[in-house]
């Protein structure tokens, strides 16, 4: 249905494009032919007219020839007919004689022939016929039959002949010539059907393509960031159409963070307001507390234990509310990230040494150095978060925990990986989208605050944090951290496991 619109301005371009290059040559072509033709006509024209005189000339020289010879054979034949002649074979020796007979009213008395190859055919001509001296009561004629050359009477045939086909010749050329032109012409036309054919489908494949990426365009351009023109080809348009929807894609994932990275700022505003509330009434109640159990005078011992009691459980609580707040400040006073270049693997490795109490579960396995530009202190923060997170899960799922840390350079060598393994359960599908998020978590003492606080730092790195869908090697969760590459610290080759890993000291 596409291809019965009308055609647009672009196609319209190529369509005449098509048709002057292919009508160029048939039009030169049939140009150059009629140029030729008329000169050759003019030329053929004053040559078959002197051919026609000439052959006209020598075809009445023939035939006066042959009027000549008439007559004198006429002549030659009354001569014959006043000697004695008794028997035809007496005119043997006549030359040019080809038949001789002797009539006696209707019959023929007696006759001779040459002897063939004699004398050559006779021009169709009626014998001579003439009266002899009679010598009986009947009268009596001679017929005689002369011929002439077979050489000069071939020879006026083929004059003849000549001279008929050349007037074939003179009719001919006046009908051949339209043929030619009016072939031509047909033979352009189709040419064009053709070209309009072709240039159309062609026309039409390239503006459908364009038609397609402009739409993409529009659709970007209203903010639908899902839009990819997918192309399978390997052509000019289809590069376009890769690099659109690698630039779609781009767009895509910085809008999510943006986005992403509003929100948690909304939440820190949140969780700082909510941190400074709670925490100023905590040392108040605290103090007053106090106060009551120790300012009782009362001598009511039972009392006494429940005053005490309050005062542990407050306490206790109140610990927790202010661990709460901790976090609650952590998140919302998250620093400014200052990048550093950093040997990953070095940090990694110091973070490992940091930790004594991960130091059972943690394997590193890093290889060559793998220059990022990070900051240091915040990279330990993400690993302290998500280590404990795999840490949690493993041990919550009744195993011994084991964590794999690997530090690779990604093939580009523009973004260092930071891979976290472990071998807890991993997270179910419908999480997967939400953890996240600030406040999401599924422990019972949890904030849900630690894969935020990680998410973030690492975006405002430049890099990026993702859940692989793939099982990971340990059977649990995985975690690919990518931070922006040193430029120019070049490609290396992908980390090699060593079996076990390296174990940290
Ligand atoms: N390695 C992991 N394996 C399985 N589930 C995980 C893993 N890491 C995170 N999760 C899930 O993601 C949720 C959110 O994690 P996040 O670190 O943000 O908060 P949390 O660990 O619950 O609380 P907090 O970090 O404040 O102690 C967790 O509650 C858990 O359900
Ligand atoms: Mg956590």
């Amino acid at each position: 249905m596409k291809l019965l619109r009308l055609p647009g301005r672009f196609e319209w371009k190529i369509l005449l494009a098509l048709f002057i290059v292919a009508s160029l040559p048939l039009g030169a072509a049939a140009y150059l032919m009629s140029v030729t033709i008329g000169r050759i006509e003019a030329i053929t024209f004053q040559h078959q007219e002197a051919v026609r005189q000439s052959l006209g000339g020598a075809v009445d020289v023939y035939k006066a020839y042959f009027d000549k010879m008439k007559d004198s054979f006429r002549a030659r034949a009354n001569e014959i007919a006043t000697g004695p002649v008794d028997h035809a074979a007496d005119l043997a020796e006549v030359p040019d004689l080809l038949r001789a007979r002797i009539l006696a009213g209707t019959r023929v008395v007696d006759e001779w022939s040459a002897a063939p190859n004699v004398i050559a055919d006779a021009h169709e001509a009626p014998p001579n016929l003439v009266a002899l001296p009679s010598v009986g009561p009947e009268p009596r004629l001679l017929e005689v039959t002369f011929g002439i050359p077979r050489e000069i009477y071939s020879n006026f045939l083929a004059l003849r002949a000549a001279m008929e086909e050349e007037h074939e010749l003179d009719r001919l050329l006046p009908v051949v010539l339209p043929r030619i032109f009016h072939g031509l012409g047909v033979a352009l036309v189709a040419v064009l059907a053709l070209a309009a054919a072709l240039g159309l489908f062609i026309a039409r494949r390239a503006t459908g393509r364009v038609a397609t990426l402009s739409d993409a365009a529009r659709r970007v351009g209203e903010g639908d960031l899902t839009v990819r023109v997918a192309p399978r080809g390997s052509d000019e348009l289809d590069d376009l159409g890769r690099a659109f929807d690698r630039m779609v894609a781009e767009l895509s994932e910085a809008r999510s963070r943006l986005v992403y990275l509003q929100k948690v700022s909304a939440w820190q505003e949140v969780a700082r307001r909510l941190a400074h509330e709670i925490k100023n009434p905590l040392t108040p109640i605290q103090l007053a507390v106090q106060e009551l159990a120790s300012t009782y005078r009362g001598g009511d011992p039972a009392y006494q234990r429940l005053l005490e009691t309050a005062q542990e459980i407050l306490n206790e609580e109140v610990g927790a509310i202010r661990r709460l707040v901790d976090d609650f400040s952590a998140f919302a006073k998250l620093p400014k990230v200052e990048p550093l270049p950093v040997d990953l693997g070095q940090v990694v490795d110091d973070f490992a040494r940091a930790h004594p109490e991960w130091q059972e579960a943690l394997h590193v396995d890093r290889h060559a150095p793998v220059e990022a530009l990070c900051d240091r202190m915040l990279v330990r923060r993400v690993l302290a978060n998500l280590v404990e997170n795999a840490v949690q899960a493993a041990a919550a799922a009744g195993k011994k925990p084991m964590v794999r840390l690997a530090v690779a350079l990604d093939a580009s060598g523009r973004a260092a990986s930071l891979t976290v393994d472990d071998n807890g359960p991993g997270v179910e599908a419908p999480s997967r989208d939400r953890i996240f998020d600030p406040y999401v978590t599924t422990k019972e003492h949890g904030t849900g605050l630690g894969l935020a606080i990680v998410r973030k730092i690492v975006l405002d790195h430049g890099g990026d944090i993702r859940l692989t869908d793939a099982p990971a090697p340990l059977g649990g969760a995985r975690f690919v951290v990518t931070l922006p590459a040193l430029p120019g610290a070049g490609p290396t080759a992908p980390p090699r496991a060593t079996p076990g890993g390296r174990r940290i000291p």
